[in-house]
């Protein structure tokens, strides 16, 4: 399969069009950004790692049960994926407090969180990603019904539960993390996007240390190190 015109350009990923109406294939580029795009940077070889990241999750999800746009890993820096049109909904997931949650609440850096939050942002960068309640939801028509919010939120618990003790057994606390989802051509809501250290924090469960995209927030450096641990580890290496 291969690239034929550029779809859309984001912030980490490049998509092309294919010969095949219903596939689209994304590129993992090697920018990092941060604050909404206020912070930008490049680390070679982010993006193969998020790639091969995503891979093994989206296969390990396919496994147990969870419909997802991945169709194949083409090389180090492309996925073919199915084309879906996009809920512009992003969906957080949380077991521990940190990030926005403990700056807009005031809940203390590393709370376990008493039960599994799940938030929706607008997917809206003009904007700033905002938080949004179902009413708001609905009366900017990012869903048609109240059920498909429900389902977003079931579907994002029920990844949360497939990867939580995945992680746990390879030592890395899940923190928390984003999810997107999609419509593929039925109208069925299947998981988009990345499941990456871009997008999800992973905390060493011995020494605390961060492994995700907050070493680019924070300016903590060992960025691809950190993320190239992560793949070792999924990878039982
Ligand atoms: O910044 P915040 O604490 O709300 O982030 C929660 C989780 O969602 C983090 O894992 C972060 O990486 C992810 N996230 C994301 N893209 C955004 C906002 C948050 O991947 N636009």
């Amino acid at each position: 399969m291969e690239k034929k015109g550029l779809l859309y350009e984001g912030k980490a990923k490049k998509l092309y069009l294919t010969e095949d109406e219903n596939l689209v294939i994304s590129e993992f580029k090697d920018d990092l950004t941060a604050f909404n795009g206020e912070k930008k940077s490049s680390e070679e070889g982010k993006g193969a790692l998020n790639n091969k990241i995503s891979t093994e999750l989206f296969k390990l999800l396919e496994q147990n049960g969870i419909p997802t746009h991945f169709v194949k890993m083409l090389d180090d820096n492309h996925m073919l994926h199915k084309k879906v049109d996009v809920i512009l909904i992003e969906v957080i997931v949380r077991n521990i407090a940190t990030g926005s949650l403990t700056r807009n609440l005031g809940i203390e850096d590393g709370t376990v969180l008493p039960f599994t939050l799940v938030e929706f942002d607008y997917k809206n960068d003009e904007l700033g990603d905002p938080k949004l309640n179902d009413q708001h939801a609905l009366i900017l028509g990012l869903v048609d019904f109240q059920d498909e919010l429900d389902k977003l939120r079931r579907m994002a618990r029920q990844v949360n539960d497939i990867l939580k003790p995945y992680f746990a057994e390879k030592g890395l606390n899940l923190v928390d993390f984003k999810l997107e989802f999609g419509k593929d051509k039925d109208g069925n809501i299947i998981l988009v996007d990345e499941i990456s250290p871009d997008n999800c924090r992973f905390w060493d469960m011995k020494s605390g240390e961060k492994m995700d995209k907050d070493r680019f927030r924070q300016g903590l450096g060992g960025l691809t190190v950190a993320y190239e641990q992560v793949l070792n580890r999924i990878l039982g290496k």
